[in-house]
């Protein structure tokens, strides 16, 4: 089923809906456990079918996976974990010809120690690439230059004892930070972006964006008050000296205009610091991202109430005209549907679609996967072995993609990398395509739905009381009114209705066609998308 745009005239990244693949983990094609582009590319039918109108890929450069491809030792070339260029740009025309987009990650805040530029860089402090980096000698009585902290653990400096000055890391030492204050290294980036941006790519990803500068003066970062024993080590300081500097702003700038040296491409960034500072990344009179990450529907609490006042805090936190944009998952979050039970997945998935603005999605999350429970000790990821016991492990929610519910579930015929966790032969593609009322029929269904409706894309955001656990907005074109009511609790509701209504599409995907008077029944963790019939809008 080829779905037609909302609206032609609206830019792609406002219209569709974006799914983000962690390329390890989607689909193995040789048998060595991890997941590659060959074996993307043979699932691309899937995702047309499911109707995404981009794809985001994290990173697939060539890389010592440290970091799993965010430590980058050639920004040019694909790992030959993944496969090569040849097949990134067959990857690329497959999805082109499906009408899908490709949004690349980058990652310009660090690159891999293995990387040429910082071998060259730590060889002597001669070296033209000495400079690249953020080189410091020791503080003033011995030891690190200043107290900043790796996001990782421990002090973000690391000696370097050749050439006898510490540098700076703000993830794992063997992530160097780039000096981006350097007019060199920006312009190497610039290079990165046009190779990529020449091969056909729409857009970037960018990571870890809000870092890349950090204060020339390497001043202290000031205590945290909320620090407890609770809280991770890391973040025992603010990042006011080396989170969204200034000079940041400028530098993302910069990247906004490489990219529009080529037409219609996107930016989209990850942004840190919470909605109190999203504004800033946007699209201005000096436009910096077409879409600054919000993450509010992974680290809200789950009630009507908190939901509605989040949504509303971030739509007055963005500035006028910006276009909003949220996620539903990630590589770096836990799945959403361990954080709240596959019932109010359903809640969820109408909510990130019914919303204004772009819905991104993490693959799996259409299948309702699991975190898969991994142990301390089996931990692939860096994170949970340099912070153990704050639960920081990432691999839950990068367990491989489940196809059927087959011994390996589709993805590979040797071992997978990580185990597949719980509950695979129902929570997998196979069985949910058979099933019209599956969570994946409910994200195909929605999907459609806002491809379908311009309301849903460019129309008005209308937000009404949330009462006892329900959640209520409307959508509104100049024609058409669309009231979105989501049940967040686990008993049955009555929510009086204004204008009588057909409701268009359920959570349960057992209701349609239905007329709904003055009172709007639900049951519990239901959710409805009306069409409101009388009034006009
Ligand atoms: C971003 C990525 C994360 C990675 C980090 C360091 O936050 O999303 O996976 O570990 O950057 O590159």
């Amino acid at each position: 089923m080829v779905h037609q745009r909302a609206d032609s005239r609206i830019e792609w990244w406002k219209c569709c809906s974006i799914y983000q693949i962690y390329p390890r983990s989607f689909q193995d094609s040789d048998g060595d456990g991890v997941g590659d582009l060959n074996g993307l590319l043979s699932r691309v039918d899937y995702l047309a079918w499911l109707g995404v109108g981009a794809v985001w890929l994290s990173p697939v450069c060539r890389s010592p996976m440290r970091d799993f491809g965010y430590d980058i030792s050639d920004y040019t070339d694909v790992d030959p974990l993944f496969g090569t260029l040849a097949d990134f740009d067959r990857l690329v025309e497959a999805l082109h010809e499906r009408n899908i987009k490709v949004i690349l990650d980058v990652v310009p805040n660090h690159t891999s120690d293995q990387h040429s530029w910082f071998v060259k860089s730590r060889s002597s402090r001669d070296d033209p690439k000495r400079n690249w980096y953020v080189w410091a000698d020791p503080g003033p009585h011995g030891g690190p230059p200043n107290n900043w902290l790796s996001r990782f653990g421990g002090s973000a400096w690391e000696w370097d004892a050749r050439t006898e000055q510490y540098y700076y890391h703000a993830f794992l030492r063997e992530q160097p930070d780039l000096n981006w204050h350097n007019p060199e290294v920006r312009s190497a980036f610039a290079d990165v972006l046009r190779f990529w941006l020449r091969r056909d790519v729409d857009g970037f990803r960018v990571d870890a964006s809000a870092v890349l500068a950090e204060d020339p003066l390497l001043r202290d970062e000031p205590p945290n008050p909320d620090f407890d024993s609770e809280t991770p080590p890391p973040e025992k300081f603010n990042r006011v000296f080396t989170d969204a500097r200034p000079e940041t702003m400028s530098y993302i700038e910069e990247m906004r205009a490489v990219v529009e040296e080529f037409s219609d491409r996107a930016l989209l960034g990850e942004v840190q610091g919470g909605i109190g500072r999203i504004g800033q990344f946007y699209d201005g009179e000096r436009p910096r991202f077409h879409l600054p990450l919000n993450f509010l529907l992974l680290d809200t609490d789950w009630h009507a109430a908190t939901l509605a006042a989040g949504i509303d805090q971030y739509i007055n936190a963005i500035p006028d005209g910006a276009w909003p944009v949220w996620i539903l998952g990630s590589h770096d979050k836990p799945r959403i549907a361990s954080q709240l039970g596959l019932a109010q997945a359903r809640i969820a998935a109408m909510l990130l679609f019914m919303l204004p603005g772009t819905p991104i999605f993490y693959a799996g999350d259409e299948i309702g996967m699991p975190n898969a429970m991994i142990s301390s000790e089996d931990a692939r990821d860096p994170f949970e072995a340099l912070v153990p016991g704050y639960g920081l492990n990432r691999d839950p929610e990068r367990a491989p993609m489940r196809w059927d519910s087959s011994e390996k579930a589709g993805f590979t015929t040797g071992e997978p990398w990580l185990p597949l966790g719980d509950h695979v032969e129902e929570r997998n593609v196979a069985s949910q395509q058979g099933d019209r009322r599956s969570l994946l029929s409910l994200y195909r269904q929605l999907i459609a739905l806002r491809q379908t409706e311009p309301a849903l894309v460019a129309g008005r955001f209308q937000p009404l009381r949330s009462e006892r656990g329900v959640l209520l907005f409307e959508r509104c074109s100049d024609d058409k009114r669309l009231l979105i009511a989501l049940n967040t609790r686990d008993s049955s509701r009555t929510c009086p209705l204004q204008s009588a209504g057909a409701l268009r599409l359920n959570t349960h995907l057992d209701r349609k066609d239905e007329r709904v008077e003055s009172q709007l029944h639900l049951r519990s963790n239901e959710g409805v998308v009306i069409e409101v019939l009388t009034s006009s809008a």
